[in-house]
Parts: structure tokens; C-alpha cells; sequence
């Protein structure tokens, strides 16, 4: 079913809170859905917006945004060691976590907390703590607005990288994720390597799902901040993947700099929340923006915030950490 708003404010529906409005909005559930509203050509410019979280609109949306409705999960294999799990795009994501963690299926515990829905989990292929989407991920079900069918992507052909996939490229502006099929497992596998983790972990008695689910939360809750009580979206940008002897060097001056690993071997991933919090930004704030406390990645809307002062000020921290270490970093939020 289709609900359409016009001239609609955007405040509640973007976790930065920003004060924009967009021409026209649509609820869908399905793929007829879409193919009804993109028969004869369909809206000259439009974009999905799920839950808002990974947003920023820098003025008023002209065009039609697309929010999907459909909130169903279900089984469709169980063979007792793994749950093959089909979520429509409107799940939360949240909720999806909590679902699998109910039934003892392992698999997306250590992603708990996430804000945003189902439907966004590929796009950017949500990371955290060691774990991310596409390590569940097995197809994704999508409608494309330029042939008007229904399409079916393997995992393997999505592109999955570090908040990377080819719906971010190729497919960008020519589909619509209408639900995503899962692969959980019965088998206990605690994923406890990354920071604090296993320490919450073993506070909480032991690694079970529920422990971890519970202590993953909590960091988060201690880390970073609720967008019902100040605006953000989460990382605001993504850490940089650099050179190794580009790491390395900057590892001389600065021994206790972190360092991961990127899936390219010559490459190493910094954490841009160090690096942010190195050049002095760490809490910094402007007007009605500000580098959040306590987790130097989150950009904050402090009280009525434009998307324009909050981009204006994302140039101001890139070019801190530019001049300081030389290094840039890329947004990880979508500015519209
Ligand atoms: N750090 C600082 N100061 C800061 C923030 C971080 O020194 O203000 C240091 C930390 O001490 C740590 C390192 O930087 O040594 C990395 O920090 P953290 O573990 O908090 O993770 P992150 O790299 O800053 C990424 C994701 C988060 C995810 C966490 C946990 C990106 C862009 N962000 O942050 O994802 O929750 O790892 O896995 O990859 C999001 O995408 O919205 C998000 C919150």
C-alpha cells in the first residue's frame, strides 16, 4: 500500500534533526508498489529515505523520497545449524537483532543497537565490532526504477566492502531494496576481539548471546549519542584507508596511533576518531554544531542546526586533521 505526504517537514524523520522539507514523500510496502509509482517514467528525481540515520539534508528535498513500510520476518529454511531469514527493507534493524537473539541464532549480535532499518544494512554494509552486515548477508531483493522489474542480488555480486556496496555505485539511483535475506546460526560463535567487548562481556557472566547482545548496547549507550537527545548520525565520517607506508610513518611520530587491518594488504585503516581527537577537535564546537564528546566520529546538532552549518562545519574538522596529520577523510554520512 502507498501513502503519499506532500510538502512534508523532515524533522522527525532525520536523526540529525535537521528542519528541512521535502516536495513529496511516499510510504511503500512492496514491489508493485514502486512499479505503479515508477510506470510512465516515473518522478524525474527521488531517493530512498529509510530511517534517516545516515543523512544530511543541506536544504529543502525537491524531488520524491521513498520510505519503505514493509516490516515482516520470516523463516524460510531451518535445517538446526543454520536460519536462512527473509526481513523487509522497514524492519529496524534493532528490532531484527533482538528477533535473532530471542531464537538463539547467532550471527548479528555484536551489530545490536545499530539506529537505521533493514533495508539500509547493504547499502552501506553496517559495521561494528568486528562484525558486519555482509557477514550475514546471502541476497538482497531489490525493484529497478529503469526496468521496472524485480531483481535478486547474491551477496557476492553486492560488492560488499568497508561501508561500501554497489548500491552506493552502479546501482545507485536505479534500485530500491525492498527486503534482505539473512543466514544466521545456532552455533555459538562470540566475536569478542574487538576493544572493550570481551570485558563487557565476561562482566555480564559469559558469552552468551544475550551478554553480548546487553554489552554491546551499553557501549554503544556510553560512546555515543542518542539522536532523540541531540541530533547526529552516527559516524560521521569513515575511517581512512591509507598506504601502508603512509601508516607507517605517521606511526614514527605517533606510536599509540591505532591501526587495522583493510581487506587490501598494502593498505592499513586508521580510525578517524583518533585522528579527529589528536587535532584538538575531540568536543570543539561552533555555533550549533559540535565534534561529540565523548566519540570524536559524531558530529552533533546542539539545538536547530541547518544541514548547511553542519556540513560547513565537517569541512572545519577535515581540515584539522589535514593539516595535522595529512591525511583526509571522506564523509560516511549521505549529503543530500
Ligand atoms: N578514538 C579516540 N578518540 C575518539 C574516538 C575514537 O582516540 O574520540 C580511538 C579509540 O580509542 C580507538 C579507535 O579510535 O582506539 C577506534 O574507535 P572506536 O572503537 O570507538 O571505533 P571507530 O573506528 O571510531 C567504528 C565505526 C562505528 C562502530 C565502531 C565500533 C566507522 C566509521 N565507525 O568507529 O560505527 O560503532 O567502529 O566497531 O567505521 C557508525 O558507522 O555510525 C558507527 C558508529
Amino acid at each position: 500500500m502507498i501513502r503519499e505526504y506532500t510538502d512534508i517537514d523532515l524533522t522527525p524523520r532525520n536523526s540529525f534533526r535537521v528542519r528541512q522539507r521535502a516536495a513529496r514523500l511516499v510510504e511503500f510496502d512492496t514491489a508493485d508498489d514502486l512499479r505503479s509509482l515508477f510506470a510512465d517514467g516515473g518522478p524525474a528525481r527521488w531517493t530512498v529515505l529509510s530511517g534517516g540515520n545516515n543523512i544530511l539534508f543541506t536544504r529543502d528535498y525537491d524531488g520524491v523520497l521513498l520510505t519503505p513500510v514493509a516490516c515482516g520476518i520470516e523463516t524460510l529454511d531451518d535445517d538446526g545449524c543454520t536460519a536462512l531469514v527473509r526481513v523487509d527493507a522497514g524492519v529496524e534493524w534493532d528490532d531484527l537483532v533482538e528477533w535473532a537473539v530471542a531464537r538463539g541464532l547467532w550471527g548479528i549480535e555484536n551489530l545490536s543497537l545499530i539506529p537505521g532499518k533493514a533495508g539500509a544494512a547493504p547499502v552501506q554494509n553496517i559495521g561494528a565490532y568486528g562484525c558486519e552486515a555482509k557477514d550475514a548477508i546471502e541476497r538482497v531483493h531489490l525493484f529497478r526504477t529503469d526496468t521496472l522489474r524485480e531483481e535478486t542480488l547474491e551477496a557476492a555480486a553486492c560488492r560488499f566492502g568497508y561501508r561500501e556496496s554497489i548500491f552506493k555505485h552502479e546501482l545507485r539511483g536505479r534500485a530500491v531494496i525492498t527486503a534482505i535475506e539473512i543466514r544466521l546460526s545456532h552455533t555459538a560463535a562470540p566475536k569478542l576481539g574487538y576493544g572493550d567487548v570481551e570485558r563487557e562481556v565476561a562482566a555480564r557472566g559469559g558469552a552468551t548471546l544475550r551478554n553480548i547482545r546487553e554489552a554491546i548496547t551499553a557501549i554503544r549507550r556510553a560512546k555515543l549519542p542518542d539522536p532523540a537527545e541531540r541530533g547526529n548520525a552516527g559516524s560521521f565520517f569513515k575511517n581512512p584507508v591509507v598506504d601502508r607506508s603512509v601508516a607507517d610513518a605517521l606511526s614514527d611520530s605517533w606510536p599509540d596511533m591505532p591501526r587495522y587491518p583493510a581487506a587490501d594488504p598494502s593498505k592499513v585503516k586508521l580510525a578517524a576518531g583518533w585522528l579527529i581527537d589528536r587535532a584538538g577537535m575531540k568536543g570543539y564546537a561552533e555555533g550549533r554544531v559540535g565534534v561529540h564528546e565523548r566519540q570524536a566520529l559524531v558530529l552533533v546538532n546542539l539545538g536547530g542546526a541547518t544541514g548547511g552549518e553542519v556540513i560547513a562545519f565537517a569541512r572545519r574538522v577535515q581540515q584539522a586533521v589535514g593539516e595535522r596529520f595529512g591525511i583526509a577523510i571522506d564523509t560516511e554520512v549521505n549529503i543530500l
